[in-house]
């Protein structure tokens, strides 16, 4: 197409589709020599007997994959104790989330999350036309009932948790949340993307609060991120209108696969889990001593605030030149800190070599070492 068929195309969309112009373009992938702690995956291999039924299905790949997920729902619901007109499956919780804004917003409307939360939601109510209420609370370890039922959050059309909380790593009690439920009659959408990492959850509550939507995901507890599984489960007349709009076959054939095979082996992740868990403790321990303050986490990434004299950006690229990736967020109050995913002992070796070496090359004045 010619620049003036182009910019004939670009000057006829309407303002509201103009606004799009400012989403980020994705970054290409870092090729394997790259340490990537930056998106919060989980680095090991599928179980065994998990893996088979993904090769099992591929010789099945000539056909659709099964019409609304049926099997793969009925799973999820025998496995979290849940009729499966409470569960919707999905391409990662990421299709359920853009659902939910299209099925519960219009343009104008508001939605509220905590802040600092996950960003993905800017780009979501962006694409809604919708105000995005960022609430930020003087407490991370407690929700902040009040606020959500006052103005301006009490009009928001559902309010948005993650417990774990993305960036922070901190969880609420659930009966913070279950507090909340109670008192408003707005929707609560609790995203539990990291929630096999932490202490309690909320499915109890599913059954309990009709204005409950859950979310799940297999990316983070089990190392599914590229195959692309998530749930949602909820009252079943909110569940239908997610399955109303759902594109028929968002899933492929090795995404049902995996995730009814994870669902039934998910004892053989206990060790996965274990080892998180552990390495998360070390590399807090780790980080503190070389002056950085973590926060205390239950999902497996630590946000951590670089020791004085730096910012976050800065340790972000001479991180980059070590080729080990982590996460940065230009946001209020988090410009000096870094997000690291915690993934294989070798990686958080790398990871923990590098900062020191960049710690000492600050204190001395010399510029970092690169591995690029
Ligand atoms: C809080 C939170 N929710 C949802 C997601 C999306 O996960 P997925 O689409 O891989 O299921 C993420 C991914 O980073 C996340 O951090």
């Amino acid at each position: 197409m010619s620049d003036t068929k182009l910019q004939a195309v670009l000057s006829s969309l309407s303002q509201a589709a103009r606004q799009l112009d400012v989403l980020p373009s994705g970054r290409p992938a870092p090729d394997a020599s790259y340490v990537k702690l930056n998106t919060n995956e989980n680095p090991f291999p599928l179980p065994t007997i998990v893996w088979q039924s993904a090769i099992a299905a591929l010789e099945r790949q000539y056909l659709y994959p099964e019409s609304d997920n049926i099997s793969l729902r009925e799973a999820a619901a025998d496995a979290y104790g849940l009729s499966k007109d409470h569960v919707i499956a999905g391409n990662g919780s990421s299709e359920l989330l853009g659902l939910i804004y299209r099925a519960f917003l219009a343009p104008g409307d508001s939605v509220a999350m905590m802040s600092p939360g996950f960003s993905f939601n800017r780009k979501l109510a962006l694409l809604q036309g919708a105000q995005l209420l960022e609430i930020e609370s003087s407490e991370p370890h407690s929700l902040p009932v009040e606020q959500f039922l006052l103005a301006p959050a009490k009009d928001a059309k559902f309010i948005l948790l993650a417990n774990p909380n993305n960036p922070t790593g901190t969880f609420v009690p659930v009966a913070d949340i279950e507090c909340l439920l109670a008192q408003s009659d707005r929707l609560i959408v609790l995203d539990e993307a990291y929630v096999d990492f932490a202490p309690d959850n909320g499915l109890r509550l599913v059954n309990r609060y009709s204005n409950l939507l859950l979310l799940r995901t297999f990316s983070k507890s089990y190392a599914a991120a590229g195959i692309r599984v998530g749930f949602g489960f909820g009252h079943p007349e909110l569940i239908g209108r997610l399955r109303n709009i759902q594109n028929v076959f968002s899933m492929n054939v090795v995404g049902h696969a995996i995730g009814i095979s994870v669902l039934a082996h998910r004892a053989a992740y206990e060790e996965n889990h274990g080892h998180i868990r552990h390495e998360r403790q070390r590399v807090t321990i780790a980080l503190s001593k070389l002056g950085f303050y973590v926060t205390p986490s239950h999902a497996n990434f630590l946000l951590a605030r670089v020791p004085e004299g730096r910012d976050g950006r800065c340790w972000q690229a001479a991180l980059e030149k070590q080729k080990i990736l982590v996460a940065f967020f230009p946001d209020k109050g988090l410009e000096n800190c870094i997000r690291v995913s915690i993934g294989t002992r070798p990686q958080m070796d790398a990871f923990l070599a590098a900062t020191r070496d960049i710690s000492e090359s600050f204190r001395v004045g010399r510029s970092p070492a690169s591995r690029l």
